[in-house]
């Protein structure tokens, strides 16, 4: 779908996950979120923060799973993904703090740590409903270019245009991590519901690839056109060249 501005977009998607959260707590079980960083879905948190404050929906029987995180940053490093989930989202609303999982930035046994979280996901029933913003290099999570469709969670080395697009938060190029823990594309393709968010002029030229060109592991967001339920939430300029 196309919107006028990013905040309608947001708004709407705000609107129908918490409509999705309360079907699923009406059936008697917790909803399942994936989670997105980026500045792409801050404005979605804030809708569902204004959503949680006005009354009409709450996260305790929510369980959120996020996409990613940065290998060798502590949590509490202000650019840790861990860092930016709680100021942007769960530091304003409702959610037990045991509900949350985020990849370990700081771990020993990389491959074991992510085992338990694939675990931990297929012990909570799967993903509900899985958030998604696009990467520069058509990445999802941080499944850059040349990542399988049936990928699990994994380490992964970080393409140099995601690493340049990361720069300036860090405060330069050297101080950026050069890998990560990210889910797989098979982790997200098995969410049951997936809405990708993308917004201005300088993503016009992904999302054309993602949607309209051949289903390649160079893109990994293409592999959504063979998902049933993937939504794309655009503004006009990230639709421009559709
Ligand atoms: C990072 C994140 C992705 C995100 C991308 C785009 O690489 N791991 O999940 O989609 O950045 O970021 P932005 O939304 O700021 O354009």
């Amino acid at each position: 779908s196309v919107f006028r501005r990013k905040e309608d977009a947001c708004r709407q998607l705000a609107l129908d996950v918490a409509g999705l959260i309360e079907s699923i707590n009406a059936s008697g079980r917790p909803a399942v979120l994936g989670l997105a960083t980026g500045s792409t879905p801050i404005p979605f948190y804030k809708a569902l923060i204004e959503l949680h404050q006005a009354g009409k929906v709450s996260f305790q029987q929510v369980i959120t799973f996020n996409l990613d995180e940065y290998l060798g940053l502590p949590r509490e490093h202000p650019e840790s993904y861990w860092s930016f989930m709680h100021r942007q989202l769960f530091d304003h609303i409702d959610i037990p703090a045991d509900h949350i999982h985020l990849p370990r930035g700081i771990v020993d046994d990389v491959p074991a740590h992510c085992r338990e979280y694939e675990q931990a996901i297929a012990d909570a029933g799967g993903i509900d409903f899985q958030l998604l913003g696009i990467g520069r290099t058509g990445h999802i999570g941080f499944n850059e270019p040349g990542s399988p469709r049936d990928s699990r969670t994994r380490e992964i080395h970080l393409d140099p245009i995601t690493r340049q697009d990361a720069a300036p938060a860090f405060g330069g190029l050297d101080q950026v991590p050069t890998s990560a823990i990210t889910m797989g594309c098979g982790t997200i393709l098995a969410a049951r519901r997936i809405a990708l968010l993308a917004f201005g002029s300088h993503k016009a030229a992904i999302v054309k690839d993602a949607l309209q060109g051949p289903i390649t592991d160079q893109v990994s967001a293409s592999f959504l056109q063979e998902h049933p339920d993937a939504n794309f939430y655009l503004d006009q300029e990230a639709s421009a060249e559709l």
